[in-house]
């Protein structure tokens, strides 16, 4: 049986962080075994903050290596930029032609950014949930890895997808699924308590990719704890949990253990648990950290990553364009 055609895009802005890592990245790989996997960079999302020419390659390109140092393998997944795909927007224009103003303009991520950059309040920020749509069914993608946030846009996509076959009179495109991983996706919370990593707020209690040693060895020193329980086998409060759960994915069973113990009965020396955390930590992120660094100081090889998968993008985007056409009605020759 052909596998399952999966689909995911990542964000260009921002550098990756153990958020990241855990939420999103780490499926990838999981993912790249046993499906069709189609992973990109999303530039042209990016260009509704119109980020500096300067940055974009720079930003796109540190993107693919942080993700290919984490493990998502080119030769297994087709991991391409979504501007070398020309198809992406045609299909984009048709989809367009279904989309309607007021749907687009109930959408809270658009909402948020309409009260964020008031001044900003472009076409393309309206029509974001139109091109993520054509980005997935671009390959007639059946699951789509992504986060909570992104549901709706989600169920968009199904939508223009079915409006687009009961139009044209076919079953042309699949319905895209959420694809949840099997086990629970742990979830990583800011190093002061304040939700979720950053991509670009709490830098300080964010652990990103990027980052050497001494600078985890001082974020994760200057977490947020407390005086510790008084009472045996006291509930965690969040900050704390979270601390946890980073040694837990880090360190030993041995240690976690240790310490969980030590918090159960009231001796557990906060002070210790980061020195611990902060070590394995550093050594957690420090091969993906080098890794990464190498290929970005290797240009040529990011290019060649991404023409390869560039290329077999396009196979999959011109059979459905050609599809799409026919159906529509333009076919002229
Ligand atoms: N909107 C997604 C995010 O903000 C990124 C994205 C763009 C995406 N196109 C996609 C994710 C297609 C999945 C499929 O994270």
């Amino acid at each position: 049986m052909s596998k399952e055609i999966v689909v995911s895009g990542i964000r260009s802005t921002g550098y990756l962080h153990l958020g990241n890592y855990f939420g999103a990245i780490q499926n990838y790989v999981e993912m790249q075994n046993s499906y069709n996997c189609y992973f990109f960079v999303a530039d042209y999302h990016s260009l509704t903050t119109h980020p500096d020419p300067k940055d974009l390659k720079k930003n796109v390109f540190r993107v693919v290596a942080e993700n290919v140092a984490s493990g998502l393998d080119p030769e297994k997944v087709a991991l391409y930029a979504q501007s070398d795909v020309p198809e992406i927007p045609e299909l984009y224009l048709m989809l367009n032609m279904l989309a309607y103003k007021g749907e687009l303009e109930k959408v809270p991520t658009f909402k948020d950014k309409v009260r964020m950059q008031p001044d900003n309040v472009n076409a393309g920020l309206l029509t974001y949930p139109v091109l993520m749509a054509a980005d997935i069914l671009i390959h007639r993608a059946v699951k789509v890895p992504v986060g909570k946030d992104q549901e709706q846009h989600l169920e968009m996509a199904r939508n223009f997808a079915n409006r687009f076959n009961t139009r044209y009179g076919s079953e042309f495109f699949p319905e895209p699924q959420v694809y949840r991983a099997n086990h629970e996706t742990v979830k990583i919370m800011s190093l002061d308590g304040n939700g979720k990593m950053s991509k670009s707020e709490n830098v300080n209690s964010t652990i990103y990719l990027s980052d050497d040693d001494d600078t985890i060895r001082k974020k994760i020193m200057k977490a947020k704890t407390d005086s510790g329980p008084t009472e045996p086998n006291s509930e965690m409060p969040d900050y704390i949990k979270n601390l946890f759960v980073l040694l837990q994915v880090t360190s030993t069973k041995e240690n976690y253990e240790s310490f969980l113990n030590a918090y159960n009965n009231c001796t557990i020396r906060f002070g210790d648990l980061k020195r611990q955390l902060a070590e394995d930590m550093a050594a957690f992120i420090r091969p993906i950290r080098e890794k990464a660094a190498d290929l970005q100081n290797d240009e040529q090889m990011i290019s060649k990553i991404l023409k390869q998968g560039a290329e077999k993008a396009r196979e999959s985007s011109l059979a459905t364009i050609a599809g799409a056409r026919k159906l529509i009605g333009i076919n002229y020759y």
